[in-house]
């Protein structure tokens, strides 16, 4: 195979999507859009156990939340949630006073004081156990799981894992600022879903 050296990108290498969500000073709710997002194994109470990295980028609403709280919601984005996850990602919540005028259902976490998505079908309650200051505009937040909430479905063994991934429906970024379906459809370029909601 013919491989050529091209600029640092990770295209093709596809990458889930989650809305943080974090209160803001008055208690409600911000959510942002993320793909910087991995696993790791960290150290925490009850020894070793799955935790996760976020990385975020220039300084905004949710990271100004995050150093404040210490403690976020990240809640898998499905097809059906990309247009507001798009607008999410696309409105500065620091400047944008009415950013939240669109909202999921919201519910309080079950381990953490934290917002989440009812309509998001995995979410994560996360806790952040050091920041990691990488480079200018550039943060990593390695974070303990304290609770994650799957939809009851989805961990019916009796169906075939893959028929149950396709149900979840995750939105990938897949790259070139593009957004795909697990099944390999074009869903729209960043900014583009926002759309159905904002031009109605
Ligand atoms: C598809 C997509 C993925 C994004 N992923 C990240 C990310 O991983 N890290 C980051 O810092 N910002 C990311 N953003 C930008 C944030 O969503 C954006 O800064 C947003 O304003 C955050 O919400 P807030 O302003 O309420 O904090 C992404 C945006 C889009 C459209």
């Amino acid at each position: 195979m013919a491989k050529t050296s091209n600029n640092f990108h990770n295209d093709f290498c596809p990458q889930t999507l989650f809305l943080y969500g974090t209160k803001k000073e008055d208690g409600t709710p911000d959510f942002g859009l993320f793909c910087w997002f991995s696993y790791i194994h960290t150290q925490s109470e009850g020894g070793s156990h799955l935790g996760v990295m976020a990385c975020i980028g220039e300084e905004k609403l949710t990271k100004d939340r995050i150093r404040k709280n210490g403690v976020f919601s990240a809640n898998l984005v499905t097809e059906e949630l990309l247009p507001l996850a798009d607008y999410y990602g696309t409105t500065y919540g620091r400047t944008a006073k009415d950013k939240m005028k669109f909202m999921p259902t919201v519910e309080q976490g079950k381990v953490l004081d934290v917002p989440t998505i009812a309509e998001s079908p995995v979410t994560y309650e996360l806790k952040v156990q050091k920041e990691i200051h990488l480079a200018a505009n550039s943060d990593l937040f390695v974070c303990e799981i304290c609770n994650v909430s799957v939809e009851e479905s989805l961990l019916d063994k009796s169906i075939p894992f893959i028929e149950r991934l396709k149900k979840a429906a995750p939105v990938l970024t897949c790259g070139e600022t593009t957004y795909e379906s697990i099944n390999g459809k074009y869903l729209g370029q960043w900014g583009e879903p926002r759309k159905r909601m904002t031009d109605k």
